[in-house]
């Protein structure tokens, strides 16, 4: 028997717990449907903060953080999606405070702010420097209410792997998922759904995002025949440390870190004489790449030095980052900088909404990274992650109940779409002969990273294109050696991979189209300069016989004329 709600939400890390809490407050029945336990959804490991106008440390305004976020995006965020993110943001904040995030505080007692990259007031409220934790926990704990509240409308399906959308009649009907505890697949229905699976930073060798971060949500957006925005905008975050990629948050900049190559210099000020280590995230990575390419890095990496900030402000601001540079870097950041350098962070793309987060498929919806409102354009500011999250989350949750609510049918779709998966699946699992994922999963995040990182050139991204078409053929017979029911981590790798080879086509089509260097796509090589008059546009990426077809869309300008970007 068929489960089904009337709001089934995949993805539980912020975005997808906020959606499905504020769905059930609308009086919805909600399903949630995550291949991981919802606290060890990617959205725990965010560590700076999240912005919104409080005006808590100087003054500020909804305005300023409009304009900041538009600047940051190179003028290629939605400005009107901007607006009402930037103006619903505080009160959201409020609500996380009053169900128990407990943020860090000013002596007044008013909650404090720590300045951000590219923000033109402290605005980013945060928890120490687990701030995804605390909010990945205080949700649960909403969620869990809602269960002891009414059981009967709150069901998480935990570890259930989503893997296709079914759809029928122009319409979303659920999801079929692989029940990884106890193998199976299984139809779970949802009136309406909303995809917050997260990023695909998995696509890259080195990446801050956790093995989980593999796109999921936008490759079934991808195959349903949905466009994905903006797919070439991966952002390199400029703090990641040497070797292993993990994120030292910038807040630690935002308290007052300094970054410098081998020689000790302070090397901002040659490139950002104004903002230095908080300009932002596009310009930092740059900065520090070019030391590293001429020569002023060790071993790939500049340094984070926080040594001047003493011993007390570190333990009291950032006591994660330093546990993270003593256990991953061995180094203890009291006493010297830590190496670091950019990584692949975060996909500013994503699967295209509207400002309530609704797709053009009736009945889906996405929210969080998975999604593109778009609210981040080109470039994301730091601390914007979270809040959208948790705004867009709200949104997609209350306009989904309501429209699953006003329709005469709910979810409904036939047995075929299970018994086609089955088929599918059984070929993947026959299958003796081929090669086993993580070989070709290595190789598409090597020519990724190398070849679609910080800087990119047209030769190299077209190298990187007849790459991934290299590593489809060779997934047409790729096997899964673990036959089993019980988590088959085997199985759904290799399904990943799969999403993953067709993202980067994906990403890689857009980006060697994009003549010019604007936010995250820099191309110093061929096209140095922002081109707005051919490039202030969107790109729109749909699955057609088995390939990328690339389209353009308008970017929605309210009132921000594109400028120079100086910081
Ligand atoms: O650096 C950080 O703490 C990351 C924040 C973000 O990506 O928004």
């Amino acid at each position: 028997m068929a489960e089904t709600h009337d709001v089934l939400v995949i993805g539980a890390g912020c975005a997808g717990m906020r959606a499905a809490i504020e769905a059930f407050d609308k009086g919805a029945n909600v399903g949630v449907v995550s291949k991981l336990h919802p606290t060890r959804s990617h959205s725990g490991a965010a560590e700076g903060g999240i912005n919104a106008a409080l005006g808590n440390t100087a003054e500020d305004s909804p305005e300023t953080h409009a304009f900041d976020t538009v600047k940051g995006s190179d003028y290629l965020g939605d400005q009107d999606a901007i607006e009402i993110f930037t103006r619903e943001a505080p009160g959201d904040i409020y609500q996380l405070e009053h169900w128990g995030a407990v943020f860090t505080r000013n002596e007044d007692g008013r909650l404090a702010q720590r300045p951000f990259g590219a923000a033109g007031s402290p605005r980013t409220v945060f928890a120490a420097d687990i701030t995804g934790h605390v909010l990945i926990h205080v949700l649960y704990e909403q969620l869990m209410k809602r269960v002891a509240q009414d059981a009967s409308r709150m069901t998480v399906y935990e570890e259930y792997f989503a893997w296709r959308l079914v759809i029928e009649d122009g319409r979303c009907h659920g999801v079929i998922s692989w029940d990884l505890l106890h193998g199976g697949l299984k139809f779970v229905g949802g009136g309406a759904t909303i995809l917050a699976t997260g990023g695909a930073g998995r696509i890259y060798r080195t990446t801050t995002n956790a093995y989980a971060c593999t796109g999921d949500g936008m490759a079934m957006a991808l195959y349903a025949g949905l466009p994905l925005k903006d797919m070439e905008f991966m952002q390199f975050h400029p703090t990641t440390m040497y070797p292993t990629g993990i994120l030292l948050t910038e807040g630690c900049r935002g308290e007052g870190a300094y970054l410098i190559n081998k020689d000790g210099e302070r090397f901002m000020a040659r490139y950002a004489p104004n903002a230095l280590e908080l300009a932002s995230r596009d310009v930092v990575s740059r900065s520090e790449q070019t030391e590293i390419d001429e020569g002023r890095g060790v071993n790939g990496s500049v340094f984070l030095d926080m040594r001047h900030l003493g011993a007390e402000k570190i333990l009291d601001r950032l006591p994660g980052s330093r546990e993270l540079s003593m256990v991953y870097a061995g180094i203890d950041p009291i006493y010297a900088p830590v190496p670091v350098r950019p990584g692949a962070h975060y996909h500013m793309g994503g699967v295209e909404t509207d400002e309530w987060g609704r797709t053009e498929l009736e009945g889906l919806y996405a929210a969080g990274e998975n999604a593109c409102v778009s609210v981040h354009g080109a470039n994301r500011l730091g601390g914007n992650s979270l809040m959208e999250t948790i705004t867009f989350g709200r949104r997609s949750g209350q306009h989904a109940a309501e429209w699953a609510l006003s329709q005469a049918a709910g979810a409904d779709a036939a047995e075929s779409h299970l018994a086609d998966a089955d088929r599918d699946l059984k070929t993947l699992l026959g299958r003796t002969n081929g090669e086993r994922p993580w070989q070709i999963r290595d190789a598409l995040g090597a020519t990724m990273f190398e070849n679609f990182g910080v800087f990119r050139r047209e030769q190299q991204m077209l190298a990187a294109i007849d790459d991934v078409d290299a590593l489809r053929e060779r997934y047409a017979s790729v096997i899964v050696d673990d036959k089993g029911d019980v988590f088959n981590n085997d199985l759904t790798q290799a399904i990943e991979l799969g999403n993953a080879i067709d993202l980067a086509a994906a990403m890689l089509t857009a980006g060697v189209a994009r003549k010019e260097s604007r936010g995250a796509h820099s191309r110093p090589h061929d096209f140095p300069a922002r081109d707005d008059e051919n490039f202030m546009k969107h790109s729109i990426v749909r699955w057609q016989d088995g390939a990328p077809d690339l389209s353009y869309k308008e970017v929605r300008k309210t009132k921000w004329e594109p400028m120079e970007r100086t910081y």
